[in-house]
């Protein structure tokens, strides 16, 4: 089982060309690499000042481009900021994030919300989630995730992570067999792409759809992550995606739905705040013969729409994905190898070979004990030493 007292994150996907060839060329050699080890980086204490710094600020997310900015401000100037207000679908700013996503994914159906917790609330509501069902989940996550599950009146039901910071199908099997024999059955698996990290996603399918367990996806952390060169998300009956700014999206808070089954997506619609005849103000409008079987007056309005200036901000980012996940890969790549060449790192974990990684972040777990760092207090002071050189990095579990 994967240690999380050791296991240290640093964001990526934050560090603009030039500073991150210091980080890379001058940071990573001489502030850590230098005592050529976690440990000894501690043990010496060196001063910072003798060490190159990284100079931006990590946790900067990327600003928003000129387009997104333009449309914002023309969105203000018109006043029509309600998704419902715009004077038709197509000239709808929140029609047109959706239409752009669910292109880049894949999915035939996407709805643009306020927050990807909401996202995963509304996936486990549209698939039938009941106050007191069983709802199982990695136990390396985020707190949003088990959230979403107490938001829907679900009970989360944790899954030990593997050594690849992923759920392990054995364990995933184990569990639901432990609660089926004792005749409470897990119903749901919010299956959560933790740092894009992505579990034997054929193996966790079939294990679910066995067992009668509905899958959903938090795909948070997994925009523009791969399986067999099919996007994440599209195992579940629904996913979730976020914009939250140290997302691939950043409009400092957003989410979406997304799924392939027209009725999820229209119960979704209406859960988010699709009232009366606002269904034909979607660009995406699904034909009234779906509405008719869901029971749409028993579906509470709970107000989780997108505003359209948060879908103007989005927008010209999705054009731009390809090519930054492409360019972070590249560093992903350089710093792995820096990583992995200091002394006193247990382990960078290794995706599947079917993945097709976002390297926006990157996470490695340290030795602890004689050869490593010996407790918690040096592993706090080695996070202190990389912030001092301008490097942030957590360590997972602890705030
Ligand atoms: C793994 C994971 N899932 C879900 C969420 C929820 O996203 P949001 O902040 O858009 O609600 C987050 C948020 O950071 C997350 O880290």
């Amino acid at each position: 089982m994967h240690s999380p007292l050791l296991a240290l994150c640093a964001a990526l996907a934050l560090l603009a060309p030039p500073a991150r060839a210091l980080l890379l060329s001058a940071t990573l050699p001489r502030s850590l690499a230098a005592p050529a080890s976690a440990a000894a980086s501690v043990a010496a204490e060196a001063p910072a000042s003798t060490f190159s710094t990284f100079a931006k600020d990590m946790h900067t997310p990327c600003p928003i481009p000129a387009a997104g900015i333009a449309a914002a401000t023309a969105l203000m100037e018109s006043g029509r900021l309600y998704r419902y207000n715009s004077p038709s679908p197509a000239e709808c700013p929140v029609c047109e994030v959706e239409e752009r996503l669910k292109a880049y994914t894949g999915h035939r159906h996407c709805l643009a919300l306020n927050s990807c917790g909401s996202a995963l609330y509304l996936s486990l509501l549209t698939a039938g989630a009941k106050p007191g069902d069983k709802v199982a989940t990695n136990a390396f996550t985020f707190g949003a995730v088990p959230s979403a599950i107490w938001h829907a009146g679900g009970e989360p039901v944790y899954l030990e992570t593997a050594d690849n910071y992923v759920v392990c199908p054995d364990t995933l099997e184990a569990t639901l067999a432990r609660e089926e024999a004792k005749g409470e059955p897990v119903r749901f698996l919010m299956l959560s792409h933790m740092r894009g990290k992505i579990a034997d996603l054929p193996r966790v399918a079939a294990i679910c759809k066995a067992r009668g367990v509905v899958l959903l996806e938090d795909c948070a952390h997994s925009l523009g992550v791969t399986f067999d060169g099919e996007h994440t998300g599209h195992r579940a009956l629904s996913c979730g995606v976020s914009s939250q700014a140290y997302k691939m999206l950043n409009s400092g808070e957003g989410g979406f739905l997304l799924t392939n089954d027209a009725e999820v997506y229209a119960k979704a619609m209406v859960y988010a705040g699709c009232y009366e005849n606002l269904m034909s103000k979607h660009r995406d409008a699904p034909p009234q013969s779906v509405f008719d079987k869901i029971d749409v007056l028993s579906i509470p309005n709970l107000s989780l729409r997108m505003h359209g200036v948060t879908a103007a901000c989005i927008t010209p980012q999705i054009d731009t994905l390809d090519a930054r996940i492409k360019r972070y890969n590249e560093r992903y790549a350089r710093v792995e190898k820096a990583i992995r060449a200091m002394d006193g790192v247990r382990s960078v974990p290794v995706q599947l070979p079917q993945v097709g990684i976002v390297g926006d972040s990157i996470q490695f777990d340290v030795l602890g004990g004689a050869n490593g760092l010996r407790n918690v207090e040096e592993a706090d002071r080695f996070l202190e030493l990389a912030k001092e050189r301008g490097v942030t990095m957590g360590r997972f579990g602890h705030p």
